[in-house]
């Protein structure tokens, strides 16, 4: 990560008119949240990913909750993580009025918790259970996960986290919410994403499509590295945003 890359970032995000951030695991797995992919603790090296398929779950609803409480609730509800220098500084950006608002693919909540106010959960939200059948939602901590599948107190029926499984459609306020964010923003701070998986890969690249600046932080590169990305910041997101906030004489509070 080099000085004068930083430099050029911080003036981009002091100076814009309509800046978004979009995020991916990337962002959390300094949190202690490990990531989908690209290293031998991320999710698909250890569960198939076919046990968080839609289709999948509703015909072996056991196996998919159990395998749901080991990857999120467990880990998320239990393990006590927390927002990291990268979630709160993002925070910071948006009560500065440099970031207008978060897409994240996400569902760990840690942007709200940091502080983060206009969040669009592209993927959904661990931090919250619905049914399946009728209008009843709760939180992971208030449901019984000893008895799996976990069942409506209301109508019977199997209860789903609210995020989005393989073979689900984006909920509609994240899509259009983001979509038009993306049109309208002049940067984009990309922070921890392969950028593999679609549509919401193409959030960055409607904005670059739009004359925007795209700031991309991430220790690898990724697949807009080569072709989206104007200002690359090779780095773990903890380390760069200390380094953004420095330059952009930001302080957080955590
Ligand atoms: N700081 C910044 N980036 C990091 C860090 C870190 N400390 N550690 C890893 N990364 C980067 C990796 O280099 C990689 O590019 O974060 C990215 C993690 O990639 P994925 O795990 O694939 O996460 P993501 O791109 O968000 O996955 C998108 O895939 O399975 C679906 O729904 C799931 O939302 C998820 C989607």
């Amino acid at each position: 990560m080099n000085q004068e890359s930083i430099k050029k970032a911080a003036e981009a995000i002091k100076n814009a008119r309509y800046g978004i951030a979009f995020t991916g695991a990337g962002i959390s797995v300094e949190s202690g949240v490990p990531p989908f992919r690209g290293s031998a603790n991320s999710v698909w090296a250890k569960y198939d990913p076919q046990l968080l398929d839609i289709d999948y779950f509703y015909a072996h609803p056991a196996e998919s909750w159990k395998a749901i409480n080991e990857i999120f609730l467990n880990f998320m509800f239990k393990h006590e993580i927390h927002p990291n220098t990268a979630h709160y500084a993002l925070a910071e950006y948006e009560r500065l009025g440099y970031v207008k608002c978060v897409i994240t693919q996400n569902i760990d909540i840690l942007h709200q918790q940091a502080g983060s106010r206009n969040v669009y959960e592209y993927h959904g939200t661990a931090g919250r259970i619905r049914c399946t059948k009728c209008d009843f939602t709760t939180t992971p901590d208030k449901i019984d996960l000893a008895a799996l599948p976990p069942k409506c107190p209301k109508c019977g029926a199997l209860l789903k986290p609210d995020f989005i499984f393989f073979g689900e459609g984006i909920p509609a306020e994240a899509y259009q919410g983001s979509a038009s964010a993306a049109m309208q923003a002049d940067v984009c701070i990309v922070v921890g994403t392969t950028g593999e998986v679609m549509p919401a890969g193409m959030i960055p690249i409607t904005v670059k499509r739009h004359g925007g600046t795209i700031i991309e932080v991430n220790p690898t590169h990724s697949a807009f590295t080569d072709s989206v990305t104007d200002i690359y910041l090779d780095g773990k997101a903890g380390e760069v945003f200390e380094a953004l906030n420095k330059e952009l004489g930001v302080t957080i509070s955590k």
